[in-house]
């Protein structure tokens, strides 16, 4: 196996904190002080360094091609998507799996080529469907009979054969957030292996004359961190591809195994990295494929989170903060920023851990146990539930929490009519703005002021 690069620090690459101690420091990243990019950027803020997502991404890569002779890499836009990071994908030279229309229209403003481009999405309108046709799209992933119906008769509509993979369960139990959680039976996404379900939307597809049926897909659930999950599910979907060879005497050439791959949230966790898993799963998928005498097909990926949540710190301004007693005596330091879950939801919605760093200066006060809050009217807007910080935090000081790359700034929401924060990119002492903070305004445009219209 060829050397690998997939960083080893927890976090982006390129965090340094002058006069660092447990509790932070003086940060910079990637030579971006962050008390200067607050002062130019406004806080909260999104900081993603560039050189530690180009880092990532070569490393999924790299393990991809040393293992298979033909693969794809797709990274996952859910996890988050802009112009400039799609262009970003596109100078990489890897793929795209987009799950909507709108992520399709930002991957088309960035110019990404279309061939390289999966649409995904288990219920996609006729609108996202046509707009991916005439786009061209390499690939539209199928997620039910109802969408082997629509796709068909769209693509017949407009003239054109368009290829596709079918979405399979294999049925896959995984240890990881109930939420996130995505290949058992009991599930929204495709087709069922072990009910017959797929076998059917097999042969549905290769009836209808304007789909060319090229692959099959799976995606096991996301934030994983054991290698058996993805094994099991490859073995199931190479089963699969062995029956379809001896149904149709022709083979399946494209097998996709999905996203998923867990991150570091904390010191306490250590990432799945490319050259554990990849080689695993390429073991087992030549194996079987040997054993059931069916070529080996081209493989792809679709990491999102392991290339860009590592990447991003989000840097709050700290607003107020108060000792609460306990009824065991003890005391809790609430720390409240300017953001919350309207900037980051996982960990009111999946109970998710953060780490959290002073990031203007240092501190050698005392520890004290601390809750970090958000400004948001609910009391479940929490962003660290427990955390040692020191006992002369106070307002002004600005905090970073590290590894917010993935699903924070794209399940943004505007809750109590806060706008969405900026996101910008450092790399060698110099900040780029590739999103602007939403303002007041830009929500208040949505308000209109309409004659009321008889509906019949
Ligand atoms: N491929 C498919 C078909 C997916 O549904 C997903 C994620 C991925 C790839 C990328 O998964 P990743 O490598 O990023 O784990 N909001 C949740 C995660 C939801 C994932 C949805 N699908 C969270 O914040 O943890």
């Amino acid at each position: 196996m060829a050397a690998n690069n997939y960083p080893t620090s927890l976090f982006s690459s390129n965090l340094k904190f002058e006069n660092e101690n447990k509790f932070g420091g003086k940060l910079s990243i990637a030579g971006c002080p962050a008390d200067s990019l607050i002062k130019e950027f406004g806080s909260p803020l999104f900081v993603i360094d560039q050189d530690d997502f180009y880092l990532r991404t070569k490393a999924w890569k790299l393990a991809m091609d040393s293992e298979f002779e033909k693969n794809n890499l797709y990274y996952a836009a859910k996890s988050f998507i802009s112009v400039e990071i799609a262009k970003w994908l596109k100078e990489l030279n890897v793929g795209l799996d987009v799950c909507s229309g709108g992520e399709l229209l930002v991957a088309l403003a960035a110019k990404f080529p279309s061939e390289n481009i999966e649409f995904h999405g288990n219920n996609k309108s006729e609108a996202e469907i046509k707009l991916a046709i005439e786009s061209e799209v390499g690939v539209i992933v199928l997620d039910s009979f109802d969408e082997i119906n629509r796709v068909s008769s769209i693509a017949k509509s407009l003239n054109k054969t368009q290829k596709v993979y079918l979405r399979l369960t294999p049925g896959v139990e995984v240890h990881t957030h109930e939420f996130i959680s995505t290949a058992h039976e009991d599930v929204k996404f495709g087709f069922s292996i072990a009910s017959g379900s797929a076998s059917d939307a097999i042969d549905k597809c290769m009836n209808e004359s304007n789909l060319e049926l090229s692959g099959i897909h799976c995606h096991i659930g996301s934030q994983i961190f054991e290698v058996e999950g993805f094994i099991t599910a490859a073995k199931r979907l190479i089963e699969v591809l062995a029956s379809f060879k001896k149904k149709f005497g022709k083979e399946l050439a494209e097998l996709n195994i999905g996203g998923g791959y867990g991150i570091a949230y904390t010191p306490k966790e250590v990432a799945i990295s490319p050259e554990l898993v990849i080689p695993a799963v390429a073991k087992i998928i030549k194996s079987e494929c040997q054993r059931l005498n069916i070529s080996v097909p081209k493989i792809s990926i679709e990491p999102g989170r392991a290339i860009v949540g590592p990447t991003t710190t989000t840097i709050y301004e700290v607003g107020t903060t108060k000792d609460v007693t306990l009824d065991d005596g003890s005391t809790r330091k609430y720390i409240s920023v300017d953001g919350g879950m309207s900037d980051n939801i996982r960990p009111a919605l999946y109970g998710a851990t953060y780490s959290a760093f002073l990031a203007n200066r240092s501190s050698i006060a005392n520890a004290v146990k601390s809750r970090v809050v958000g400004k948001h009217c609910e009391s479940g807007d929490i962003l660290i539930s427990n955390i040692e910080f020191p006992e002369d935090v106070k307002p002004g000081d600005l905090l970073a929490i590290p590894a917010t790359g993935a699903y924070g700034r794209s399940m943004a929401s505007n809750y109590n009519h806060i706008p969405r924060p900026a996101v910008v990119t450092v790399q060698k002492g110099s900040a780029k703005l590739i999103l602007r903070r939403e303002t007041e305004q830009d929500l208040l445009n949505l308000d209109v002021d309409q004659a009321p219209r008889r509906l019949s």
